[in-house]
């Protein structure tokens, strides 16, 4: 059960450990490779939750369980990655194809992320803030949002203490170069088109379906679940003018969002597009056997031009494919086919559209068509000139005509301390607001990855991999320098470098750091009046 005022210290959205991944896997993947992280003992099984409290043991395993790919085998097709990306420390990505292409092309494309503000921002979120900021310097139309409902909703935060932390957000990301006059920054409670989304994404989705995906129950507060249908909105906010790619850098633990985000931007959709091989309708697993009893019709066929289904099940009957279960129902659906023949084609059909919509699509079909109640079957379009076709129809229509939000996961760092950075030990966690000299000592004070006297370490090399402050070279400290930070590794795992030397080095650049940072959010501070965001609520009390 998820009770929205329980709050313990580990749920805050992104001060979740890096639970680590074996270093040999990691190094292996790339040999250039100088991210670092930790194998925290006694992490936790991959399990994602977006306000639980687990750990990420291993992150191979989302690949194999959630279908999550790794950012690697897109990492070629981005234009000027960032060091983030470069060092593998975004290590994931759903769907992330279509962003990458709209960076090349020039094409329109959106970025968007969303903050609890359930304390102060720091070090975790800064990622967050760079990768909206670096996919706006790319071009996109960039978004930051401060979930006040859910803060509200899920944690129990008054609303001075949203207030009060919502700016400080809206100052880092800023300061680190957010530009307002072309991205736009918004609180969710204060947006009323999002809440019109909102509702209508609602409309969409049930209950138990949200119980499925969030374990939530019969006590889960209504509240609590609009703050979920709110940030669906959020997710699909960028495109309300109009449909495009848009990637939502976040932490895996909200991958849950994205999978319901990806699912109800298809709910939305007026049509779908499928393929087809008859009149009748086929299981996505049946279809590849459709695909293969048609591909073999000279076997059977009479007539090779113009095999029929009942010929194709006597083939399929007695053919040996990967699905026995489809097998047996394909050959069913063919048989009761029987004369009809067995043609590809592409189909067009109807998911909630208007009547007057579903029209427009039959005019606009070009070439031969087939009309149904239901559908339109299309033999001279390819499926990707019927999405055309169909999303443009639903476009003129009123429709949405959302593409899929895609996204990108980075790597949730390591706690200074060792284990997990949490907001509630703030020595494991370096806050944006820390006074430069706390900054300091913290990074000081931290766990590192060095052997037990300097003699060892000179002659086995440090265990960078496994070292909190390599780490903060990695994702922070060396910025975009790829030589700096392989440099620090280098030197580490080859015994040159000596962790009390390094501390220092890594200590004085984070001071730097947030000396910096806090000048620059203090600028803000005096030009915040002149945005158009409204950071005071005037709620009552609750
Ligand atoms: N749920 C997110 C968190 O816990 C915050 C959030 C709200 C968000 N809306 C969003 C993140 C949209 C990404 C996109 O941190
Ligand atoms: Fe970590 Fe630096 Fe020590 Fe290497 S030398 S283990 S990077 S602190």
């Amino acid at each position: 059960m998820r009770d929205s005022h329980t709050d313990d210290e580990s749920r805050d959205g992104q001060t979740r450990t890096d639970g680590g991944e074996p270093s040999e896997a990691r190094r292996a993947s790339s040999d250039r490779r100088t991210d670092g992280g930790t194998d925290a003992a006694g992490a936790d099984e991959v399990k994602l939750d977006p306000w639980g409290s687990s750990t990420i043991a291993d992150y191979r395993k989302l690949f194999e369980q959630f279908g999550i790919e790794e950012f690697d085998a897109v990492l070629p097709d981005v234009p000027n990655p960032h060091y983030l990306m470069r060092r593998g420390v975004i290590f994931g990505h759903r769907d992330y194809d279509p962003v990458a292409e709209a960076m090349r092309e020039g094409d329109d494309f959106a970025a968007l992320s969303g903050f609890m503000p359930t304390g102060d921002p720091h070090i975790g979120h800064k990622m967050v803030f760079d990768e909206i900021i670096w996919h706006q310097q790319q071009g996109a139309d960039a978004y930051g949002l401060i979930a006040d409902l859910e803060a509200h909703a899920a944690r129990g935060l008054t609303w001075a203490e949203i207030d009060e932390h919502a700016r400080s957000y809206v100052l880092s990301l800023l300061a680190l170069g957010f530009d307002p006059e072309e991205g736009e920054l918004y609180r969710q409670s204060e947006n009323r088109e999002l809440q019109d989304l909102a509702f209508e994404l609602g409309a969409e989705a049930n209950a138990s379906e949200l119980q499925a995906i969030y374990d939530f129950d019969g006590e889960t507060n209504i509240s609590y679940m609009q703050s979920v249908v709110t940030q669906m909105a959020d997710i699909l906010y960028p495109q309300l003018d109009e449909p495009k790619p848009t990637v939502i850098p976040v932490g895996p633990d909200q991958d849950p969002h994205m999978r319901l985000a990806r699912d109800l931007a298809a709910r939305m959709r007026y049509f779908g597009v499928t393929e087809a091989f008859a009149s009748f309708e086929a299981q996505p697993e049946e279809r590849p056997l459709l695909r293969q009893a048609y591909d073999a019709r000279e076997e059977y066929a009479e007539d090779p031009e113009m095999p029929r289904c009942g010929e194709a099940a006597d083939w399929l009957r007695d053919h040996e494919p990967a699905s026995a279960d489809a097998r047996e129902s394909a050959v069913e659906k063919l048989t009761n086919a029987g004369k009809e023949p067995l043609r590809p084609r592409t189909r067009i059909f109807d998911r909630r559209a208007t009547d007057a919509a579903f029209e427009a699509l039959i005019e606009a079909v070009d070439g031969e068509k087939r009309v149904y109640d239901e559908h339109v079957d299309a033999f001279d379009l390819s499926q990707s000139e019927a999405e055309e076709i169909a999303r443009q129809v639903e476009l003129d229509n009123g429709g949405y005509g959302f593409l899929p939000p895609s996204s990108i996961y980075h790597r949730f760092m390591t706690g200074l301390t060792g284990g997990k950075m949490s907001s509630s030990i703030p020595a494991s966690h370096i806050s944006l607001l820390d006074d430069p000299a706390d900054g300091y000592g913290k990074v000081k004070s931290a766990t590192t990855g060095g052997r037990a006297t300097a003699e060892e370490q000179r002659e086995k090399g440090g265990k960078a991999d496994e070292c909190p402050v390599y780490e903060l070279y990695a994702y922070l400290l060396s910025g975009d320098d790829d030589e700096f930070a392989t440099e620090v590794y280098e030197e580490c795992v080859g015994g040159e470098r000596l962790c009390g030397g390094c501390k220092e080095q890594a200590a004085e650049l984070m001071a730097q750091f947030l000396e910096d940072h806090q000048e620059k959010r203090a600028e803000w501070e005096e030009k915040l009046d002149e945005l158009d965001i409204d950071l005071d609520t005037d709620r009552k009390r609750s």
